[in-house]
């Protein structure tokens, strides 16, 4: 492999499978390894680098399978080793890797080490490897601080001899102790395991985790660690210094793979903490949650465009962009709300009237030209070059994640981005499955099939298809980045030999001059019209940058 080869991220399209509802394979109605390579051709077709999967461990999947009872098993579920094996080995042929996820920050409460814990008694070996704790009070009958879990309630659940144990998720997902040095060398171990089977890196769960203050310090009245209050450090959970140090100790393994990267899921208060991450001999790329929240504004996307451009390059990284994931509400939903709609609250009752799924659409498809054309990293979530929306009445008695009941109901929970993808036209599951899916799928999702989209010329399919080759041919490994003057309420780049054009605005805007390339909606009266946008081939055109 060449140098240039190993640096493929640097300018990747990742797609997101979401196993579970990818395709089933085997009619149980989970989707599956061997779905997933039924399908390879829809990847393939996609023109993709590689595709991210989400966990496929063995688990009680309390969390979707964040929460690992066994880090070198797949999941029966969804196959085997072999399955997996076989899926490297197919994927590589077609030009695609496959990057694993990585679950450092907890394990099941099923994984061995922690019933090893639980039938250990208090100060032994197998409980420093959690997070184990007195309780506070005359009987330790108060948790051991004021931690709470990320998903709702306290962090801290007390076991049978009075003990408390970490979980900053769910009950069922103890937090590791990363200060235990096995720990540290098992997780090193992990890594081999799956790079010897052939994956190209590890998408890394809560990046942002691992590192625990040695104090148990109470967070008083901030908890949230994304609160400005918290803006450079300090939190005694996340973003702390053990996590750099932790990164630097695994790319002494991953480094022995050529091509083999690091992706860090971390949320942290701002771009100059996501940047830490960045630096050589650390992650080799993070995701960019600022962009990703980004409303649909001009003012506001450009700001966060700039400021992952500024930031990763000065460490020597590149930015990624991604949308929608399968912990957020899918994009196009959003994008159908008026800006001032939070989508989460949304979801839990919010005004159905407020939903312009039109609007939603039409931004949805400029938003694949205004990231496809940037530099850098592109991350796909499933069904997303399908133009999904979120399913938001989904109903209750259906809802697995554990937000929706940790939070005691108030907060609706990730269920309506992981909805199974349909395949075909009819059938049952849309040619998901051969029966039921997990979760059911709305009745119009049969005219959001790839079957149906395949065949229609101006489909999201096709959009996505098109910019992905586009993107490949013209821009390559070029990053020359520059934005062009434009009226308000629009943005206009030109990369490379591209200029993409994206209104914001309210009224329809004159196109640059130059070769249309790609339009996500026809041009009105020759001009392009509102949440519309366009590339145009531009080569050597240098004037007017700003
Ligand atoms: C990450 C995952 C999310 C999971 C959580 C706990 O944020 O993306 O799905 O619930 O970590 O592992």
């Amino acid at each position: 492999m060449t140098g240039q080869e190993d640096q493929w991220w640097r300018h990747a399209v990742i797609y997101q499978v979401y196993l579970r509802s990818f395709c089933d394979g085997n009619g149980d109605g989970h989707g599956d390894i061997a779905g997933l390579r039924a399908r390879l051709d829809h990847v393939e077709s996609l023109g993709v680098d590689a595709i991210w999967v989400n966990p496929w461990y063995e688990s009680p999947l309390n969390d979707g399978g964040y929460d690992v009872a066994d880090y070198r098993s797949i999941h029966p579920l969804f196959g085997d080793l072999g399955e997996a094996t076989a899926l490297i080995e197919e994927s590589r042929r077609r030009g695609i890797r496959v990057i694993a996820d990585l679950v450092p920050n907890h394990t099941s409460s099923e994984h061995a080490w922690f019933q090893a814990a639980l039938a250990s008694p208090e100060g032994s070996v197998e409980r420093s490897r959690y997070h184990f704790r007195p309780g506070r009070g005359v009987d330790g009958e108060r948790p051991p601080n004021d931690w709470q879990s990320v998903f709702g309630g306290p962090a801290w659940s007390r076991v049978a001899d009075g003990d408390w144990y970490l979980h900053l998720y769910d009950v069922t997902q103890p937090d590791l102790n990363w200060s235990n040095q096995e720990v540290r060398e098992e997780f090193l171990s992990i890594l081999e395991y799956w790079l010897d089977l052939g994956v190209s890196g590890f998408r890394v769960d809560v990046a942002h985790g691992k590192g625990k203050h040695p104090d148990y310090p109470d967070v008083g009245g901030v908890a949230d660690h994304l609160d400005p209050a918290w803006a450079s450090g300090g939190h005694p959970t996340w973003d702390r210094p053990e996590v750099h140090e932790i990164v630097r100790e695994w790319r002494g393994v991953v480094d022995g793979y050529p091509g083999a990267i690091l992706v860090a899921e971390a949320w942290v208060a701002s771009w100059d903490r996501l940047a830490r991450y960045l630096r050589p001999g650390e992650y080799h790329q993070a995701f960019d949650f600022l962009f990703l929240q980004s409303p649909w504004d001009a003012e506001s996307m450009r700001s966060r465009i700039d400021e992952a451009v500024e930031a990763t390059m000065s460490v020597g990284a590149t930015p990624t962009w991604a949308l929608s994931n399968h912990d957020v509400v899918r994009h196009l939903t959003r994008y159908a709300l008026p800006g001032d709609v939070d989508a989460g609250e949304w979801l839990l009752g919010g005004d159905r009237g407020l939903l312009d799924l039109r609007r939603g659409r039409r931004r949805a498809r400029a938003a694949v030209l205004l990231t496809m054309g940037l530099p850098g990293s592109v991350y796909i979530y499933q069904g997303e070059e399908l133009g999904l929306p979120e399913v938001h009445d989904l109903p209750p008695q259906d809802l697995e994640d554990p937000v929706w009941r940790r939070s005691g109901h108030t907060r609706k929970g990730r269920d309506g981005c992981r909805v199974p993808i349909p395949w075909t036209r009819e059938g049952s599951s849309y040619g998901f499955g051969t029966g039921r899916s997990w979760l059911p799928q709305p009745p119009e999702w049969g005219r959001l099939s790839v079957e149906a989209q395949n065949t229609e010329e101006h489909s999201m399919l096709h959009l996505y298809r098109s910019a992905i080759d586009l993107r490949r041919r013209l821009l390559g490994a070029d990053l020359t980045f520059a934005w062009l003057q434009t009226e308000a309420d629009a943005l206009s780049y030109r990369h490379g030999e591209i200029v993409s054009i994206v209104n914001f605005g309210s009224r329809p805007l004159d196109l640059p001059d130059g070769e249309v390339l790609l339009m996500s909606a026809p041009l009105e009266g020759g001009r392009l019209p509102v949440d519309g946008a366009a590339w145009i081939h531009a080569p050597g055109h240098v004037s007017q940058v700003e």
